[in-house]
């Protein structure tokens, strides 16, 4: 497995690999790796015959007063588990390559920018379209893999590939669990023992509309305020909770078939996010329980 830091190298180990005619793929990331990130890699593994895999705590998607500073980070230890997974090449820019000094060009998937996470967190979006398409500009991938646990920006990278005309298959993988359920972030290492504890309300609270919904439950206030009453019990604080088509990301005036329910919470200071599709073959996600 390489490490390569700079744009150019890179571009020359992934061309060469291209002349032998092998397939590429990406799963673009931002480190301090879990189970979720390491299930896109072995599903980009079996997809590929060259895998890479970014690592790049992207300023451009962090608002000034979010946690860029405090992100975990911890290189040595995803380098060895990458290399478990036969990755080929992990590429480390600085953010100094990404942004040198005159930057100034950034991507808006315009409709879908301000929207769910994108109302609390208005750089977000724009920064993570501008630097995922100079990711693919950089590694031309053939294939890259994406969480559904952040299906909004799924759904907006797949939006930007459509609109702009780029050569990349986009794959889905789907969310990974920790055993009480909560969905893995790298977020999760903020909470406090007790926050930890209480943040299982949030996949209760998803486990609680997938059966309401098969009971009948259609309305979408009520599912809202149910789910809202759940997790402030639990000293959650709702950022948003949204009941909207999975593929237009329009709010719904009936849950269906194909009607993603996502929402943000914070913990604290900590924003945890988690969604699931009601009546869809998307299940809830899996659990990972660590052997
Ligand atoms: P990061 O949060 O490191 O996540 C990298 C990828 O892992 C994303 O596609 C995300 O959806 C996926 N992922 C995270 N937790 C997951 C879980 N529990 N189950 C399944 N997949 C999970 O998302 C980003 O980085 C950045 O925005 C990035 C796309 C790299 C652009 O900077």
């Amino acid at each position: 497995m390489r490490l390569v830091k700079s744009i150019d190298q890179v571009r020359k180990a992934v061309r060469a690999q291209k002349e032998q005619g092998k397939k590429i793929g990406l799963v673009p990331t931002m480190g301090y790796l879990h189970e979720g990130h390491l299930s896109l890699v072995r599903l980009a593994r079996r997809k590929c015959n060259f895998l890479v895999v970014s690592i790049f705590v992207n300023p451009a998607q962090f608002g000034p007063k979010e946690d860029l500073r405090e992100y975990p980070r911890d290189l040595k230890r995803d380098l060895q588990l990458l290399k478990k997974e036969g990755v080929d090449l992990v590429f480390c820019p600085s953010v100094a390559a990404m942004y040198p000094g005159g930057y100034q060009t950034y991507v808006e998937v315009v409709g879908w920018n301000k929207i769910l996470c994108g109302a609390s967190r208005p750089v977000h979006f724009r920064g993570v379209a501008t630097v995922v398409l100079k990711l693919f500009n950089i590694i031309e991938p053939d294939i890259a893999v994406f969480g559904r646990k952040d299906f909004q920006q799924a759904v907006i990278i797949e939006r930007m590939v459509k609109d702009l005309d780029l050569d990349v298959k986009i794959l889905t993988g789907r969310i990974v669990r920790e055993r009480d359920g909560l969905a893995m972030s790298s977020r999760n290492t903020y909470l406090s023992a007790e926050q930890r504890k209480n943040a299982a309300i949030l996949y209760q609270s998803l486990k609680w509309l997938k059966q309401a919904y098969v009971n009948g439950l259609r309305d979408p206030k009520t599912a809202e305020s149910r789910m809202a009453a759940m997790i402030t019990a639990r000293d959650g604080r709702i950022d948003y909770i949204a009941f909207v088509d999975k593929n237009s990301l329009e709010p719904v005036k009936e849950l269906r078939r194909g009607t993603l329910a996502a929402f943000a919470v914070f913990f604290g200071k900590t924003r945890l996010i988690d969604n699931t599709v009601l009546g869809s073959n998307l299940d809830i996600g899996h659990l990972f329980i660590p052997m």
